[in-house]
């Protein structure tokens, strides 16, 4: 089985963005640790990170053809204002986890809708990083069965 991991704007600066809200950890160590759980469940695991819509919109596309079982995202900002990530998605019609490091409704009033939490599976936000990894198991857990 496939899990891709979409991660959206400014997460590539995860670790110097705003620590005290995002913590100290980059992407690449949360990265680092779902592919030790991958490794140990079997799974393939395809990462992407873009600051761009149109790239994360595309990837998602490609995600019809590549295979990809499931897919966790943390759209970041676009959460809040992209109906066209949430569309793709839709089109694709892959199961997906929508996760937030910080719990996006105890913060501004403007992060509280998400374009995407109705039709996720699921959706994990104030757990840090290990949101990444209880939703990864959580992934495991409906492709396996
Ligand atoms: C975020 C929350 C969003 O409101 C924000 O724009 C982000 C990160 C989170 O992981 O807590 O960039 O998705």
């Amino acid at each position: 089985a496939s899990i891709l991991v979409i991660n959206g704007p400014n997460l590539n600066m995860l670790g110097r963005r705003e620590p005290e809200i995002y913590g100290s950890e980059t992407l690449g160590d949360v990265i680092e640790r779902l592919e030790m759980l991958a490794d140990r469940f079997d799974i393939r695991l395809r990462d992407f990170q873009s600051n761009s819509e149109s790239a994360i919109i595309e990837r998602i596309h490609q995600a019809m053809d590549d295979g990809t079982d499931y897919i966790l995202i943390n759209p970041a900002a676009y959460t809040h204002t992209s109906v066209a990530i949430r569309d793709a998605l839709a089109t694709v019609q892959i199961p997906f986890i929508e996760i937030h490091l910080s719990n996006i409704h105890k913060r501004e009033p403007f992060r509280h809708h998400s374009y995407f939490s109705d039709l996720a599976d699921g959706v994990i936000a104030g757990l840090g990083t290990l949101g990444y990894e209880l939703a990864f198991q959580a992934a495991v857990n409906k492709l396996i069965k």
